[in-house]
């Protein structure tokens, strides 16, 4: 972290958690907290809530969860420093500059300068599209329909014949050689200097901020490359940046498009499809996909009806099946690609295809049935069998079986033999004696991690009630300490948690600060934090549940401490410890 901590609480303080999130999410009050529907994953009911007391957010819904500083973070893709900046300003409060490391300064020094370079050029572009230079390119966009309005609102520029006129206006406003290499827009060798993009239209693309990261170039005519993209640069990461998303994620559809190119994403959102995006020149990634997920888990592809998009069809599935996201695959012919069939069908013809788009598995096996020659019986038996084996993807009865039905009907397969042969596959791939394994056959080594993972599990119990109900602090006093935890994680909670205890002040958010560097460790403490366990006490059996815990979590710390330690004095008073848990009485009452 680059700012001391006092500075980031601070900061932190000095916003409230509901006001932040409110800018982004209708709240509701709802007895001492705050609801809204999650951000972070698409949903109906609201399961996403804001806490004022604890300064928090979490969703019970996908998880998600956090502070003031982490759901700009979250949401608006910002680095911490960004979020940061963001909450300080608002909040009034200056950041020292020179707190950060030199070397993180000059990073962010270095950044700040590409995205104000990236976006001269961008109006640079623009600018030239619009003189008697840049008609060439001008004309090229009218010509295939596109508005004014629609190459304003991208950002469309036009890319001159002259080699170097970028790099030399670049020059006049000062930047150095050193940092215009970074950019990717020029290159500059020693037999001269000349721009990476001429004679093209440009596409300057941007992140979910609107910041230009980098471009994408259409040359005029039929040169090669066709698009020419920028370079991955310190900005500009293709996995993980989307075109068209800096729009999309803000059109309040259910679903989102996809489709392969430039072209489609603008022609689409010309139309009114404004949930569009693309994979800038580079297939579809599981990056891409989680990206997607921040916003919707519906997707519809709209990839060019060619072999290479049915072929990127069939690859983009999975990845988004693997992030829970289900897809749909919308049928394009006879146009090629979106931009064609809007141009020639028309908006209303092309939601008519938006909600008849195919289920994506049936699509797979629709494309699957092209190897085989139905006509023949030996072939036509291996295409049954293949649509059986794939079947087995569902690893659900239910769910594999109303695909059974589907594909059965959609193929004219008789229902009854297809289910019989899914039946007798999976009966063979999954034999039924790895299932009921019995327990004396796990390994010395399963028995240990076993055991370990039930002394996290009473640790973090632990700690979530004492979260919780800060009155059990007077239950555990001379009993339990920080260093009972022995998982490292939960014994930096518990060192924060009781010395705010002591204090008389425990800091959710605070705390949580301290592992924004770790997403995992951050989730989970954030969870810590937000699992409800209330009025779980009131009832005998939880008493007893909390009496168990405590001395789980003291047994095993005990435990741990007898097989560290060295020397007798040591381990007579370890044994001593251990003999008096076992007449321990904890009383709740
Ligand atoms: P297409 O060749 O299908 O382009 O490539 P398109 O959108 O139909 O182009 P137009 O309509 O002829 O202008 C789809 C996408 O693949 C990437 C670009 O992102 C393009 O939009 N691509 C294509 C490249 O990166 N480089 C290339 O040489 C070609
Ligand atoms: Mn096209």
């Amino acid at each position: 972290m680059f700012y001391p901590e006092d500075i980031v609480e601070e900061v932190r303080t000095k916003n409230d958690i509901v006001d932040i999130v409110s800018g982004y999410v209708k709240l509701q009050k709802k007895g001492s907290n705050y609801f809204g529907l999650c951000p972070f994953h698409n949903e109906k009911s609201p399961s996403f809530s804001v806490s004022p007391s604890k300064q928090m957010y979490y969703c019970f819904g996908c998880g998600a969860g956090g502070n003031a500083i982490t759901f700009l973070m979250e949401y608006e893709n910002y680095s911490f420093p960004e979020a940061l900046q963001v909450l300080a300003d608002r909040a009034g409060v200056e950041l020292p500059k020179e707190e950060m490391t030199k070397e993180a300064r000059a990073q962010a020094d270095l950044r700040a300068t590409l995205l104000e370079i990236n976006k001269l050029a961008a109006n640079y572009f623009y600018y030239q599209l619009k003189q008697p230079q840049g008609k060439l390119g001008y004309d090229y966009l009218t010509g295939r329909k596109l508005s004014d309005a629609t190459i304003l609102h991208f950002g469309l520029g036009f890319a001159n014949k002259t080699s170097d006129d970028l790099y030399r206006y670049l020059k006049s406003k000062g930047y150095k050689d050193e940092i215009l290499k970074e950019t990717g827009l020029v290159s500059i060798e020693e037999r001269g200097t000349h721009d990476k993009f001429w004679n093209r239209v440009m596409f300057p693309i941007m992140d979910v901020n609107n910041r230009v990261i980098g471009f994408g170039g259409r040359v005029m005519g039929d040169g090669t490359p066709k698009y020419l993209n920028s370079p991955e640069t310190r900005l500009f990461d293709k996995s993980r940046n989307l075109y068209g998303l800096n729009y999309a994620r803000s059109s309040r559809k259910k679903y989102m498009l996809i489709c392969e190119g430039y072209m489609d994403v603008i022609a689409m959102h010309q139309a009114g499809f404004t949930n569009a995006v693309a994979s800038l020149g580079t297939a579809f990634t599981s990056q891409h996909a989680m990206l997607i997920k921040r916003y919707t888990d519906q997707v519809i592809l709209t990839y060019d009806s060619d072999g290479a998009g049915v072929k990127a069809a069939l690859r983009a599935i999975p990845i988004l099946k693997e992030v829970g996201i289900s897809c749909k695959v919308l049928n394009m012919k006879p146009y090629k690609d979106p931009d064609e069939f809007i141009k020639n069908m028309g908006a209303e013809a092309f939601q008519e295809r938006i909600d008849q788009a195919q289920n994506s598995f049936l699509f797979e096996i629709e494309v699957l049935k092209r190897d085989y020659n139905l006509e023949d019986p030996e072939q036509k038996t291996n295409f049954y069998n293949a649509v059986a084996r794939k079947l087995l993807e569902f690893p659900e009865a239910l769910e594999r079986d109303n695909y059974t039905q589907a594909v059965a009907r959609e193929q004219f397969i008789p229902y009854q033999e297809l289910k019989q042969l899914v039946s007798r596959l999976s009966s063979r791939i999954v034999p039924g004696a790895e299932q009921t394994q019995p327990r004396e056959e796990f390994s010395p080594r399963e028995r240990k991690k076993e055991k370990e993972d039930g002394a996290r599990q009473s640790q973090r119990l632990l700690l979530t009630w004492l979260i919780e109900d800060p009155k059990l602090f007077d239950k555990i006093e001379g009993i339990i300490t920080p260093d009972d935890f022995r998982e490292d994680l939960y014994h930096q909670v518990a060192q924060m948690v009781f010395d705010g205890h002591a204090r008389g002040d425990v800091n959710p958010a605070g705390i949580l600060n301290h592992f924004i560097n770790d997403e995992e460790q951050y989730k989970e403490v954030a969870a810590l934090f937000n699992a409800s366990l209330k009025e779980s006490l009131n009832n005998e059996e939880q008493k007893k549940a909390f009496s168990e815990t405590v001395i789980k979590v003291r047994k095993h710390s005990l435990d741990e401490a007898s097989r560290n330690a060295s020397d007798i004095e040591t381990l007579q008073k370890i044994i001593q410890a251990q003999s008096a848990l076992k007449t321990l009485h904890i009383s709740l009452d």
